[in-house]
């Protein structure tokens, strides 16, 4: 097995167990250079300036734009919009294609995986449209079935919006399935790429979607960058989200017109450190390769899966179908409070998140309040699931004369 941790700083200065690779993943010194270079060498306002500085940020900028068109296979490079997170994307399509587009009892579809930033946002539109929020639930193996997605999607269901991959259980959605019907409905489809794509490669034009969402900083890149695709017929009917500089044709005392696509979803001055860092981190992973990525991954959470099935103490929130399962664990020590369990583990160098993870809905789906989760990355080796092992023995040993059975 590759060791790749040498790439990434933060474990050279940290001897930790990071197992939080969902919630935000390291950054690798290619990405770190990247960033600093460009405030070394390139540093100016892009689409602001008729300098030479100016036009070369404009051209590193735009380029990583194409780069990001290529690598996720979109058809045109306009239909890559930059914007904060994934949420930011989410936001936008809600506020803008949502509104624009549901009447009175029309139906948003969405899972109960989904994590808040790609449902609270359908709660505010059904509610100021009159249209309804419905959700597809899990099954007994966290996943949805075909008869689910069927009895859910409807005639009259607009939207879909579905996770690629649940950042609670780590099932992997059938978005496949879920796309090809909701077309045939005659909806649009949503999808949140936020905790597929650091892990697999994604071509929206095989998947056919119409929306996909993520966050660079899940997949190496810098926090604050996020990306929004959307079909250029949809993005072109759509109203900006935002208004303000950069996004504009001409601006009148009581009008505007506004810029063609793509600055007209990026308004003001941009995240352009984040989206070089970002173009860093794609190349960071077209080099590795997903091929490489998923070898490695597999290898990792069938491990996982298996040492932590063997601890009788612990209750596993994934599916038993591993073909169906990604890098994400979220588990139990029966009886203890997920917090206190991942402050011991910290207390041993293991770095897991404990709580609801931004799925409210889901947990009171499962009975639950919180869970702790650990999330994988290529950087993560068996020695850390080992770790992870001897860390949750331990804490079971602290607190097993407290569990009240
Ligand atoms: N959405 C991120 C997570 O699931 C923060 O951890």
């Amino acid at each position: 097995m590759v060791h790749l941790k040498k790439d990434f700083p933060l474990f050279e200065n940290n001897k930790i167990t990071y197992l939080d690779s969902g919630a935000t993943t390291q950054k690798p010194v290619q990405v770190i250079n990247a960033v600093e270079e460009f405030y070394k060498k390139y540093n100016a306002n892009p689409h602001r300036g008729a300098y030479s500085l100016s036009m070369e940020a404009t051209e590193i900028y735009e380029n990583t734009r194409t780069k990001i068109a290529k690598f996720i296979n979109a058809k045109h490079r306009e239909e890559i919009i930059f914007s904060k997170n994934a949420t930011e994307s989410l936001n936008l399509i809600a506020y803008s294609y949502g509104m624009e587009n549901l009447k009175k009892d029309d139906e948003v579809v969405i899972s109960i995986m989904e994590h808040h930033s790609n449902l609270v946002p359908w709660q505010k539109v059904t509610k100021t449209t009159g249209s309804k929020l419905e959700y597809m639930y899990i099954n007994d193996e966290f996943e949805l079935s075909d008869e689910e997605i069927e009895s859910k999607i409807t005639d009259k269901t607009k939207i879909v919006g579905i996770t690629h991959v649940s950042n609670v259980t780590g099932t992997i959605n059938n978005v496949n399935k879920i796309i090809k019907y909701a077309h045939k409905k005659g909806a649009v489809v949503i999808v949140d790429a936020s905790q597929s794509i650091p892990h697999m490669k994604i071509d929206v034009q095989d998947l056919d979607a119409d929306f996909l969402v993520f966050s660079g900083h899940k997949m190496l890149a810098p926090l604050g960058i996020g990306v929004l695709y959307g079909k250029r017929e949809l993005l072109n009917k759509m109203s900006p989200f935002l208004m303000g500089g950069d996004m504009i044709e001409y601006v009148y005392e009581q009008e505007t017109t506004f810029a063609p696509l793509p600055n007209k979803f990026e308004a003001g001055t941009q995240n352009v450190e984040g989206v070089i860092g970002l173009g860093a981190a794609i190349d960071y992973i077209e080099n590795l390769g997903y091929d490489k990525i998923q070898e490695i991954e597999e290898e990792i959470v069938s491990y996982a899966r298996q040492e932590l099935s063997k601890l009788d103490f612990i209750t596993l929130y994934i599916t038993p179908n591993e073909e169906n399962h990604s890098g994400v664990i979220s588990f139990n020590i029966n009886g203890v409070h997920p917090h206190d369990v991942a402050s011991i583990l910290d207390s041993e160098g293991v770095c897991v998140r404990s709580g609801n993870h931004c799925a409210q809905p889901l947990m009171r789906f499962l009975g639950i309040d919180s869970t702790c989760r650990v999330s994988f990355y290529f950087y993560n080796t068996k020695h850390d699931v080992d770790k992870l092992v001897v860390a949750l023995n331990k804490a079971y040993d602290m607190f097993k004369k407290y569990i009240v059975k």
